[in-house]
């Protein structure tokens, strides 16, 4: 039996002229969170949108807002995406100097925090934070473009994450190049959320996406 794994679908894969349907046939055919990727153009290079899109999305669904900021510096666009209807805030490491007073502002706004470590950045940076946490993004890929492929040597870090965060309450989330062909192995190693979005909007229609999204489940270990 799969244990429960969450699937979080990124919509940086959707129609772009259509991205409120498109939201909603993710809710409809079962995604249990939607991933949003914001890109500034400066700390990854692609650009995508921002909290204007958040909040034109936010009423097409009522599951959780998974929002992944791809912006630094950041602490300065936390409260707009808070009050776009972001449920998760998720910043990188990377971002700038100062992680542990972006994941308390996020916690001030009243949203979940998150962090999120690029596939070159060791878990150790986030050792005195964990407290702070609701969430590790592990990246798998190198942020800023979907359809690439999955980074072979984050399945070891995604094991060590597991072990470092213990009893705590926190989720750990993978996002890229993730698919049925690699969900056993991520999920054994101890994800417990999925990203998805080329292999969840391949084939184009709110039934492939319903379809793809089964069987990234069925694969889950
Ligand atoms: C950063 C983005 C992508 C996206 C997933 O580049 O965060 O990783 O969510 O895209 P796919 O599932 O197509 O790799
Ligand atoms: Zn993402």
């Amino acid at each position: 039996m799969a244990r429960n794994v969450l699937l979080s679908p990124s919509i940086l894969s959707a129609d772009f002229a259509r991205l409120g349907e498109e939201v909603r046939a993710l809710d409809e055919q079962g995604a249990d969170w939607i991933h949003a990727d914001v890109m500034d153009g400066h700390f990854v290079p692609n650009i995508s949108f921002g909290p204007a899109v958040i909040a034109a999305i936010r009423p097409y669904t009522k599951k959780v807002m998974d929002v992944h900021l791809m912006v630094a510096p950041v602490d300065a666009y936390l409260e707009a995406f808070a009050k776009a209807g972001s449920d998760i805030i998720t910043v990188h490491a990377e971002a700038g100097p100062h992680l542990d007073r972006s994941l308390q502002a996020i916690r001030n706004l009243g949203k979940k925090a998150g962090v999120s470590l690029n596939p070159g950045t060791p878990e150790s940076v986030i050792e005195y934070v964990l407290d702070r946490l609701d969430l590790i993004l592990v990246m798998s890929v190198n942020p800023g473009f979907g359809g690439q492929s999955y980074i072979h040597a984050m399945t070891e870090k995604i094991a060590r994450v597991k072990k470092m965060i213990g009893a705590r309450p926190i989720l750990i989330e993978v996002d890229g190049g993730v698919t049925a062909d690699n969900a056993g192995e991520i999920t054994a190693a101890g994800a417990d959320v999925l990203v998805a979005g080329s292999a969840v909007f391949k084939g184009g229609t709110p039934e492939h996406y319903g379809k793809n999204m089964q069987a990234i489940r069925a694969a889950v270990r």
